[in-house]
């Protein structure tokens, strides 16, 4: 889980990384109040889970209450990259004397943790390391070592940063560190991290991932979810165990095994490309002891995207076979009566498949065509979407 700037700056200050005090409003008129209340100019911040706020005009100066509901009014319900600005940020403006760059991150191709530092900060990461990636210093971290105070002075000597914030920032680095593995992150990012005019050093941004497999030893990490901005079929889906991710396609897709539904969602944006670019609604995995409930479940979800226009069941029969797929698919239209209205391409193969197939056949339901190949069904289904 991705986490708002505020979010990640709560994180941090938890931890002992120096942050400045902020409000969170909805509305110009509480960006005004929190303006009052923190007295002098202030940052008023666009919230989006995306980079690049800054260039997109979500972060504006204001210099006194009313000129920060004006801002906010401006930032409230603005589009970044697909994002609308529901929340904003009034934080304290700061004097900036220098901007630097640190991040913690999981190097998935090392199996390693990684720290990036750079004294040209600011500006996008990915630009520095393209056009000046001799200004990035780039540290592994042995997991089970850490980052103590001497591996942070080694981060501070590799990144040069000037010697009357090297202390500060070592501190800080350890803090971040602290904060990256008792939170079970995966990224944590500072961009800017500033030095002021008094040589004090803060972070001005906050970028947080969390792992969502360490949720369980995270009761309050639960708050940080954002109900509203989920996707509501996504948000059903979780509350039902499922496995669900959705897509901007048509094709309705559901499978058993990860490996299968992720072929699966290439072999029908494949062939979709023949019906007009018909591509696939969602990955949903139901995974191996597909039951009549898990089904019906699965459908339910899927029906309830307005976008989906046909449905691509695709099982391969293992531990489960065929035969309960099949029993499960009957089953689940009979659960969902009325509200199943869309046509179902379904594609058996696998253990017992001749019995699976029987039972489907033996249905006859006028919403289910049975196809016995992968590539046949995936055609067939996109025919079936684009017609519909
Ligand atoms: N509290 C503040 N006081 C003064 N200047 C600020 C403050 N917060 C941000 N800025 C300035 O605005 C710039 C952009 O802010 P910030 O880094 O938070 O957003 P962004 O980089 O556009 O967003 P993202 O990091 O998501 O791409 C900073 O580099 C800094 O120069
Ligand atoms: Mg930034």
């Amino acid at each position: 889980m991705d986490l708002y700037e505020y979010q990640a700056k709560d994180l941090f200050a938890r931890h002992g990384v120096p942050v400045l005090p902020g409000t969170v409003v909805t509305t110009p008129e509480d960006a005004s109040a929190a303006a009052e209340q923190l007295g002098g100019t202030v940052v008023v911040k666009a919230q989006v889970k995306t980079g690049g706020r800054g260039k997109a005009g979500g972060v504006k100066l204001a210099k006194t209450p009313d000129e920060t509901r004006a801002r906010a009014s401006d930032i409230l319900g603005l589009d970044i990259k697909g994002h609308t600005v529901r929340k904003v940020l009034v934080t304290p403006a700061s004097d900036i004397a220098e901007e630097y760059y640190f991040s913690f991150l999981l190097d998935r191709a090392n199996r390693n943790f990684l720290a990036m530092a750079s004294v040209e900060g600011g500006m996008e990461i990915e630009e520095v390391a393209a056009t000046k990636p001799e200004a990035l210093a780039k540290i592994a971290i042995d997991p089970l070592a850490g980052v103590d105070l001497a591996k942070a002075r080694e981060i501070v000597a590799a990144a040069r940063f000037p010697a009357e914030v090297a202390d500060q920032i070592a501190e800080t680095i350890v803090k971040l560190w602290e904060t990256f593995v008792r939170e079970d992150a995966t990224l944590v990012e500072i961009n800017p991290l500033v030095r002021d005019p008094e040589d004090r050093v803060l972070a001005l941004d906050g970028k947080v991932t969390l792992d969502d497999n360490a949720d369980f030893r995270h009761a309050d990490h639960a708050e940080l979810v954002d109900i509203d901005a989920e996707n509501p079929l996504e948000a059903a889906a979780k509350a039902k165990g499922l496995n669900y991710v959705k897509l901007d396609g048509q094709v309705g897709i559901i499978g058993n095994g990860a490996g299968l539904v992720m072929s699966t969602l290439d072999v029908v944006a494949y062939a979709g490309e023949e019906f007009g670019g018909v591509k696939p609604a969602n990955f949903l995995d139901i995974g191996g002891g597909a039951s009549a409930e898990v089904m019906a479940n699965g459908l339910h979800v899927i029906l309830g995207d307005e976008d989906v226009r046909s449905v691509f069941v695709n099982v391969f029969g293992g531990i489960t076979a065929c035969d309960q797929v099949a029993t499960g698919i009957v089953q689940a239209l009979r659960i969902l009566g009325d509200e199943a209205t869309k046509p179902l391409v379904v594609r058996l193969d696998g253990n017992n498949v001749d019995e699976g197939r029987r039972i489907l056949a033996e249905a006859n339901h006028p919403l289910v065509t049975m196809v016995d190949t992968m590539d046949g069904a995936a055609r067939k289904a996109a025919e079936l979407a684009a017609a519909n």
